[in-house]
């Protein structure tokens, strides 16, 4: 346990480190590199250069500080931490350098400030915390292990097939190259694809498995990513993906991790609502697959926003849950509908998902919610969820990036 005193020190140096953040977070990325490159080619550098990742990690410092003395209520961030290290091969002999820099970021921005006392109470803080989260991932990695047709580090997979799924969508079906089992995973988890770029190196990607468990092959859709303004590059492994990859392939694959699931056994009656943005749709589409199959009763809601439908994904696979199931909805909305897309009956509205469209379609006032898509989508149905009333625990929400602040300004605890 912490010591009362760091805990006093941690307490009274919060809002001062609060202050100062992403400065320390920046500083501490740019010296860990410098100092020990060797662990640069675990980080994404698109986050790194977008600044989400400093981001990233200045909110789970000044989470940890600010709850310094109520540690339970940091055991959701823990296991987020610890499933996206595990999907990385994060071990535990890499936490003393990013320890090691990480103080020196604080002393250097925090100055003279910074005596020797808070450091020593920083240092002993980190180290309670690094372990925490050692003990979680050494436990993922046994359980990946153990687990019937289970692995850890890369696997060797075969892609079987690549299906185009709308206009910058594609499947890929991978099926593991020594033949053996593939181990079950609940359904919203990401394995971690590690591809030798030909002209840059880079970090592995986390990709959602697309369908549901129980299958001989495991399915990834990828969203080609291009560059959204004239100085963004296409994005690095979607665009090789799309272009360079062909059926015959073998792709380097890590075990699936993630903690934003459904388990189907322990799904009661309450009905459940998805709401998918874009390629957002991968992990819950692969949720309601699943609950279908395991027999789930609770009423699902499927509620897919999508530009039109040139860049709809996956609208056979959601219409035939209907057909399956009667107690399955599925309503579809385009931002920017293509000419006769209205008038076809490809979308049931076309706008946004707004807090108007959460009311109307929704069983907002007794529903569990899931959603994904890209930030703005997600901010703006959780201030919707939160202005119809809806309890955080029954908000559940996935970004495909490293986590940030999904409240709008100032309803944040932080
Ligand atoms: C848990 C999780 C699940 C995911 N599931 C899916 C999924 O199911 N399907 C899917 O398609 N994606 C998914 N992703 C996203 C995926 O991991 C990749 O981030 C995505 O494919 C983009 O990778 P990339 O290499 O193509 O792009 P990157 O090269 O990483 O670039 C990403 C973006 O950053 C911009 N960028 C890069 N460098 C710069 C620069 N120097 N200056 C300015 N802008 C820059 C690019 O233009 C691009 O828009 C998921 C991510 C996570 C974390
Ligand atoms: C107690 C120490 C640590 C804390 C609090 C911490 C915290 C975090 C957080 C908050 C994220 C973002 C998670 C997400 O939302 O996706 C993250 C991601 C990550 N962490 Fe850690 N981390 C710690 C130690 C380490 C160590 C020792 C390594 C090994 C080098 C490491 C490597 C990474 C990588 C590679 C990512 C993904 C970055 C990306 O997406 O670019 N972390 N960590």
């Amino acid at each position: 346990m912490l010591t009362p005193k760091t805990i006093d020190i941690i307490k009274a140096i919060t809002p001062l480190v609060a202050a100062n953040a992403e400065t320390i977070t920046r500083r501490f990325y740019a010296l860990m590199f410098e100092g020990d490159p060797e662990v640069k080619a675990f980080f994404n550098q698109a986050h790194q250069q977008s600044g989400i990742q400093q981001q990233a990690l200045a909110d789970a410092i000044c989470a940890y500080f600010v709850n310094i003395e109520n540690l339970k209520a940091l055991t959701p961030a823990v296991e987020l931490i610890a499933q996206k290290h595990c999907s990385l091969g994060v071990q535990p002999e890499h936490y003393p350098i990013v320890g090691k820099h990480l103080l020196a970021a604080i002393k250097e921005v925090m100055g003279e400030s910074a005596t020797p006392e808070i450091i020593s109470a920083v240092s002993e803080a980190y180290e309670f915390l690094a372990n925490i989260c050692i003990g979680r991932e050494q436990a993922i990695y046994q359980l990946q292990e153990a687990i019937a047709g289970g692995w850890t580090g890369y696997r060797r997979f075969i892609v079987d097939q690549k299906v185009r799924e709308s206009n910058e969508i594609t499947s890929f079906y991978l099926r593991p190259e020594d033949g053996g089992p593939l181990p079950a995973f609940l359904p919203g988890q990401y394995i971690t694809l590690r591809i030798d770029h030909p002209t840059t190196p880079t970090s592995p990607r986390n990709y959602s498995l697309s369908d549901e468990p129980g299958k001989e092959y495991y399915r990834i859709s990828v969203k080609r990513e291009s560059g959204p303004k004239a100085e963004a590059p296409d994005g690095l492994i979607s665009t090789h993906l799309h272009d360079a990859v062909q059926p015959g392939d073998v792709l380097e694959i890590g075990p699936p991790c993630g903690e934003f699931t459904i388990d189907p056994k322990s799904a009661g009656e309450q009905p459940i609502v998805f709401l998918a943005g874009g390629v957002g749709v991968t992990p819950l589409l692969s949720m309601a697959k699943s609950l279908v199959t395991e027999g789930v009763i609770a009423p699902i809601h499927f509620i897919q926003a999508a530009r039109n439908s040139g860049t709809q994904a996956f609208a056979d696979e959601l219409y035939k849950l209907i057909s399956d199931k009667d107690f399955v909805e599925v309503q579809v909305i385009y931002d920017d509908p293509m000419e006769g897309d209205v008038e076809a009956g490809k979308c049931d509205r076309a706008g946004r998902v707004d807090t108007e469209v959460l009311r109307q379609w929704t069983p907002f006032n007794i529903g569990q919610f899931y959603f994904c898509g890209p930030r703005p989508f997600m901010q703006s149905i959780y201030s919707g969820l939160k202005e119809l009333g809806v309890d955080d625990s029954r908000i559940h929400f996935e970004f495909f990036g490293p986590r940030l602040a999904i409240e709008p300004a100032g309803v944040g605890s932080i």
